[in-house]
């Protein structure tokens, strides 16, 4: 390929480096569409397993498929007791993202053909670390608590099952309807850093498990997924509501960067931030936490008048973090419940990837010297 050819963009930004049938984002219009289906018709009407169902067999199931799905995607919501051990050997005051993107890797250990990259054992791979990654979320939290293990409850449903695991007592339908609405709102998004990251890993034909430890490894970052923790510290930094002005202002003149807004595709506001904005009232007000809400809508309303004009909008993480806040989640358990969400995601697009792989490998535009010569260390 001639200099002349290559283009350099920064971030790879408006390059397409793949094609996919999952996720559709108008980011002008601040559309999002799963397999077709619009973002708020999912979030009101389907679950999180018909939602998983749909993105990696790109249609909406029968009733009998989404029972055979969900029958076996409960069948290994059990992690087994060598992972327990595992996770139980981790130091209790261990990050939570770096216990599960570690112990996402341990699992091919405990997988008798690990790195098996068929389209049939991609998916497979993929329904056993979705089913069990709550567990390795909910073990290591009531663990670093003191507390006994809650083994999983395989006639819940996935939401259900999470916050049974993690608090011990069977969930409410409420709190299980909003976090399914989160599980839904959370799962597929295009090709975001961390998707992008496990493409790039499985285009290798390494192994899922290399594949989505990589992606756990980007969402961390707080320019990704782990802007919602950023939103909740803001949250608590703002004394009351009448506060959020002065205090988003003095961010704004210190020129940092407000947490839960922006987007690199988005120019109009995430059609998810406005389904989790409507999420995050109704929680707050059943749960007493309306001055999170009001606060968060105050900082909106600041933002839309000083950054509406440069196309920053709230993204998905900005009212996430408050729903999360009222369905009881610890702060440092926000970014981790974006992992339990995205690896649906980020499974569909590593089967897409086997579908039709290609490496990636970009190139480089070489900026340095040439012809230079080499002096001995004596001489330097
Ligand atoms: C997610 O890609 C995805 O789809 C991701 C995601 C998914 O579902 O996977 O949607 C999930 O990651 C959402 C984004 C969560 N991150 C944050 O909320 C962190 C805060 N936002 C940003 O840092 C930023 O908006 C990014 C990283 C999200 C996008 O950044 P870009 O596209 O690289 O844009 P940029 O950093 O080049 O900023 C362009 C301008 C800059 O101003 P100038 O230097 O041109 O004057 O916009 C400004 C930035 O300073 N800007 C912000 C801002 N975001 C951008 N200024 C203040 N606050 C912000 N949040």
């Amino acid at each position: 390929m001639s200099t002349a050819e290559k283009t350099f963009s920064k971030g790879l930004e408006g390059v397409v480096a793949a094609q996919t049938e999952m996720s559709f984002i108008n980011g002008t219009e601040g559309i999002l569409e799963y397999v077709g289906i619009a973002i708020g018709d999912l979030a009101s009407q389907s679950s999180f397993e018909e939602t998983v169902f749909l993105l990696w067999n790109k249609r909406l199931p029968t009733a009998s498929e989404l029972e055979a799905f969900t029958k076996d995607l409960r069948s290994h919501y059990t992690l087994c007791d060598e992972m327990i051990t595992q996770i139980k050997s981790c130091p209790k005051d261990a990050e939570p993202m770096h216990v599960i993107r570690s112990m996402i890797s341990m699992l091919a250990m405990y997988d008798t053909d690990p790195n098996a990259n068929s389209v049939e054992a991609a998916r497979q791979k993929s329904m056993r670390i979705l089913a069990v990654t709550p567990a390795i979320v909910a073990v290591f939290d009531r663990y670093r608590r003191g507390l006994e293990i809650v083994p999983a409850d395989p006639s819940l449903s996935f939401a259900a099952n999470f916050l049974y695991m993690l608090n011990g007592e069977k969930p409410t339908e409420a709190m299980t309807r909003a976090f399914d609405i989160c599980m839904i709102t959370h799962a597929d998004h295009g090709l975001n850093n961390s998707t992008f990251a496990a493409r790039v890993v499985i285009s290798t034909l390494s192994d899922v498990y290399s594949a989505i430890t990589a992606a756990v490894g980007s969402l961390r970052g707080p320019l990704h997924g782990g802007a919602n923790e950023g939103v909740m510290k803001m949250l608590n930094q703002i004394p009351t509501v009448d506060d959020a002005e002065a205090f988003v202002m003095n961010m704004i003149k210190n020129k940092e960067r407000i947490m839960g807004f922006g987007h690199r595709v988005y120019k109009a506001k995430d059609p998810r931030a406005s389904e989790l904005m409507t999420l995050a009232k109704q929680l707050a007000e059943d749960t007493g936490n309306m001055d999170f809400y009001n606060k968060s809508n105050a900082i909106e309303k600041v933002m839309e008048r000083e950054y509406a004009a440069k196309g920053i909008y709230p993204n998905v993480d900005f009212y996430s973090a408050t729903t999360y806040h009222c369905i009881g989640l610890k702060l440092d358990l926000f970014t981790p419940m974006f992992v339990l969400a995205r690896i649906a995601g980020w499974s569909g697009h590593v089967i897409e990837q086997l579908e039709d792989n290609r490496l990636f490998r970009p190139t480089t535009d070489y900026v340095g010297p040439h012809d230079v010569a080499y002096v001995s260390i004596d001489n330097r």
